[in-house]
């Protein structure tokens, strides 16, 4: 079986280098990949790569993720997460792939309290939420056989994180104003990956498993929750703290301006892709434990 996966670096991309490795030959590109064109930024010519590769499997880890910047770069958020991801969608069905596409939380307008399922309206707040919602509209309408992951306050070990941030700030200051308001999951890229690869097996055994599914971590906490569990976790590890779990002062979301609106409800309900996967979705304490315990 050959995997083509675009987005290699990132995140969730760095860690189906890994997951993705056992299922058959994987051949990862990145946005400045020399020999096969992985720029989302040039839609157009992704299809060639397709071609070129005819893989069995397309992952698609890349996108637009500055959900800021993307305010005032609508063009090129559009191109990275809604027409490369249609055009790439469109050239696995003419090669008869398999295509995985991660999209977001932030594709719902974030009212109520109950969890998302997959068939609930959409409202994104956003120019994020909405280039996301395109894409994943592109990805189904171009490529009948697809998985579509809707996940949702992605960290990593690698690279930059809101536990690393916190536990910055932690060491240099004494209070830390932390948003209580908007409630949801965080997710380790480990866990995307393995679910993903988990997922593809299934889905090539039993094309009908094809579809849209909602995948975060189990649990719910707020921002606020979450930085006291990282304070909590590093004073138990004997870090020095200036501020310590109880110096994390809750605050409302609008203590924090942002160019982008963020949804108050992320909360995602998991059950369609736990029943139709036979898997177990593990609370979000146990992930950014673990991360906790690789960077501390
Ligand atoms: N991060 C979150 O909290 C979150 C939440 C919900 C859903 N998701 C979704 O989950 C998926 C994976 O996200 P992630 O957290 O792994 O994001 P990430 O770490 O920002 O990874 C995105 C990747 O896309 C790459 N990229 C940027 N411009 C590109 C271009 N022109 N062509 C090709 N690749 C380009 C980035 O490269 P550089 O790093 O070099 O720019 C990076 O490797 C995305 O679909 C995202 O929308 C993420």
């Amino acid at each position: 079986m050959k995997i083509l996966l675009f987005g290699k670096g990132g995140q969730v991309g760095w860690e189906l280098q890994r997951s993705l490795a056992p299922l058959g030959e994987l051949v990862a590109l990145d946005f400045d990949s020399t020999e096969l064109h992985g720029d989302f930024s040039r839609p157009e010519a992704l299809a060639a790569t397709v071609e070129a590769v005819r893989p069995d499997v397309i992952v698609n880890a890349a996108a637009h993720t500055a959900v800021d910047k993307a305010e005032s770069e609508p063009e090129l958020a559009r191109a990275l997460n809604a027409t490369a991801p249609g055009v790439v969608a469109a050239a696995a069905q003419r090669v008869g792939a398999l295509m995985v596409h991660y999209s977001t939380d932030y594709v719902f307008d974030g009212g109520g309290e109950r969890p998302w399922r997959e068939d609930d309206a959409t409202g994104p707040l956003s120019v994020y939420g909405r280039t996301k919602l395109e894409g994943e509209q592109l990805v189904a309408a171009n490529c009948a056989r697809h998985l579509i992951f809707r996940t949702s306050w992605v960290y990593a070990a690698r690279g930059g994180n809101f536990a690393k941030t916190m536990l910055r700030l932690a060491g240099e200051r004494d209070r830390l104003t932390v948003i209580n308001d908007q409630f949801g999951a965080p997710t380790g890229a480990e866990l995307l990956a393995d679910v993903t690869a988990h997922a593809i097996r299934d889905t090539l055994r039993e094309p009908a498993k094809a579809g849209l599914y909602h995948l975060v971590a189990g649990g719910v906490t707020t921002w606020h929750g979450y930085a006291r569990f990282v304070l909590e976790q590093a004073q138990a590890a004997g870090v020095a703290l200036k501020a310590g779990p109880q110096a994390v002062e809750a605050v409302p979301t609008s203590a924090f301006p942002t160019p982008a609106t963020r949804p108050g409800n992320s909360r995602l309900d998991t059950r369609k892709l736990q029943e139709t996967f036979g898997l177990r979705l593990p609370d979000w304490q146990q992930g950014v434990a673990r991360m906790l315990r690789e960077i501390l």
